[in-house]
């Protein structure tokens, strides 16, 4: 069994091997590996015994779900009208800076990426962002490089 296979049998495990159980598997995987693989969307359409068309289409569906790996650090910055008028190119801008990437990449030592998102529910706080699960409102360049030094600062 490989190490894929016994970590999606973990999961299976746990969550169980019905439809329903599909979400919380692949985000088992993700929380894991910090995107899923190809080798793990196939190994959890034979556990779950659906077609891995079935599985790719979820996990591409749900963007936060990222079948290509990522950094440690998932930085989401919210692209929706709000905080497209609040500046957001300014805080994309100023990322893009400070880490050296485009929207889309990862930095070579794997620690941050840099995406896109939709709207985070923070429309009144914008612009606003993600780092993993924490969220960052009211952002400025200044903001931003104290938040990104702080990270850096992390393991
Ligand atoms: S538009 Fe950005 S949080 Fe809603």
């Amino acid at each position: 069994m490989t190490k894929t296979d016994t970590m999606v049998k973990e999961l299976v495990d746990k969550y169980g091997n019905k439809r329903e159980s599909l979400l919380p598997i692949l985000q088992g995987v993700y929380d894991i590996e910090h995107f899923v693989s190809d080798e793990a969307m196939v190994s959890i359409a034979r556990n779950l015994d659906l077609s891995s068309a079935d599985v790719y289409g979820k996990s591409t569906f749900y963007s936060f779900l990222d079948t290509v790996p990522r950094g440690k650090f998932v930085i989401r910055v919210c692209k929706t009208i709000v905080c497209d008028m609040h500046d957001k190119n300014q805080i994309v801008d100023t990322l893009e800076n400070i880490l050296k990437i485009k929207v889309g990449e990862t930095t070579l030592n794997r620690k941050f990426s840099l995406l896109y998102t939709n709207c985070l529910g923070w429309c009144h706080k914008g612009p606003a962002m993600l780092v993993n699960d924490d969220v960052y409102t009211n952002l400025t360049p200044e903001s931003i490089r104290e938040i990104i030094t702080d990270y850096k600062n992390r393991d």
